[in-house]
């Protein structure tokens, strides 16, 4: 008898595919998001499941003596999962990190250079007709070039972005992270470490690539945001709730901050209302790892985690060691 999989949201056909070789495969083909009731009952009927980042496995949902045996995230953040909780109860998780890291610095990157060059708001400008005359001065934004880049958070994909900003656009960059990189790292990423305050007074260009936990929550509020330079622009591709969005939307209308460019919001898919009337924000729909690439790239080792811990009793990329692997 094969396990039972869970599959909680559409993915590629060809990842279902291999995956009925090894498993009897449940798929949510609706793009409706599971109560956490529904998962609950889920997954007592299953022994995996495949997950996205917005699918949340915590103690509640998995209850007392889950049959669930592994969960793989399709995603390289997992703060959707309770991995102590998971632990405690053997079930092991694995995430998708190395994979996205590239294509996520690229759509940093973009982001960045959308948010300074103002591309957005210039477009809006341009569909509503209002486009008369070139003007010396018409959404003149910020250098991107040369300015200073200030990265908070310098894991893969932090360092991936320093890479393009020191090589591809002669920027200083500037980190703070709970650790500071090996001398060699620093070196291949030109990148120096400083305190999270000098960061903010003097990067043009603040970054965010931190991992959403209990402690990173409002990394970025209204103090942080007081600190940083009234021409300054703010790029979250990290997590929802790194940031209070409540607070930005505020410091974007006084103009406080220059601009911010968010592909992740608090409580999304839901945003912050006081988001949508500010003009000097770009707002993209948590897609930064989105190439069909990379997606696939993501639900393959997805998939590859499951199978390897199902016929060999480890996963490829764990987030949790358990004491005696899981009997699959
Ligand atoms: C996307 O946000 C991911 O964590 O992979």
């Amino acid at each position: 008898m094969k396990p039972k999989l869970l599959v909680a949201r559409p993915t590629f056909p060809s990842v279902i595919d291999a995956l009925s070789v090894h498993f009897e495969v449940t798929s949510n083909q609706t793009d409706t998001a599971w109560t956490p009731d529904s998962w609950k009952l889920a997954i007592g009927q299953h022994d995996a499941a495949l997950t996205t980042g917005s699918d949340p496995i915590n103690a509640m949902v998995l209850g007392t003596h889950p049959r669930l045996k592994m969960v793989a995230n399709m995603a390289v953040g997992y703060n959707n999962f309770d991995v102590p909780a998971m632990t405690a109860l053997g079930v092991t998780a694995s995430n998708t990190p190395d994979v996205l890291t590239e294509t996520t610095a690229d759509f940093g990157f973009a982001l960045l250079m959308a948010t300074a060059r103002r591309m957005t708001e210039s477009e809006h400008y341009l569909r509503a007709g209002h486009w008369k005359q070139w003007r010396y001065d018409m959404f003149a934004g910020a250098e991107v070039h040369g300015s200073t880049l200030g990265i908070l958070g310098m894991g893969r994909i932090g360092q991936a972005i320093a890479r393009r900003g020191a090589h591809g656009f002669g920027m200083k960059v500037i980190y703070h992270n709970r650790t500071q990189l090996s001398p060699e790292l620093e070196a291949d990423c030109k990148a120096e470490y400083v305190s999270k305050e000098a960061l903010l007074r003097t990067a043009d260009h603040v970054m965010l690539v931190l991992p959403y936990s209990a402690q990173a929550h409002h990394t970025v509020g209204a103090t942080e945001l007081s600190l940083m330079k009234p021409t300054a622009t703010l790029v979250n591709i990290a997590r929802g709730g790194i940031v209070d969005d409540a607070a930005l939307a505020q410091a974007l209308a006084s103009g406080q901050i220059a601009a911010a460019g968010l592909d992740v919001f608090e409580g999304e898919p839901a945003l912050n209302p006081a988001l949508l009337t500010v003009p000097n924000v770009v707002l993209t729909p948590h897609i930064a790892s989105a190439t069909l690439k990379t997606r696939l790239a993501m639900a393959q080792l997805a998939a590859d985690n499951l199978v390897a811990f199902f016929t060999e009793g480890k996963a490829l990329t764990p987030l949790n060691q358990l004491a005696k692997s899981a009997s699959a």
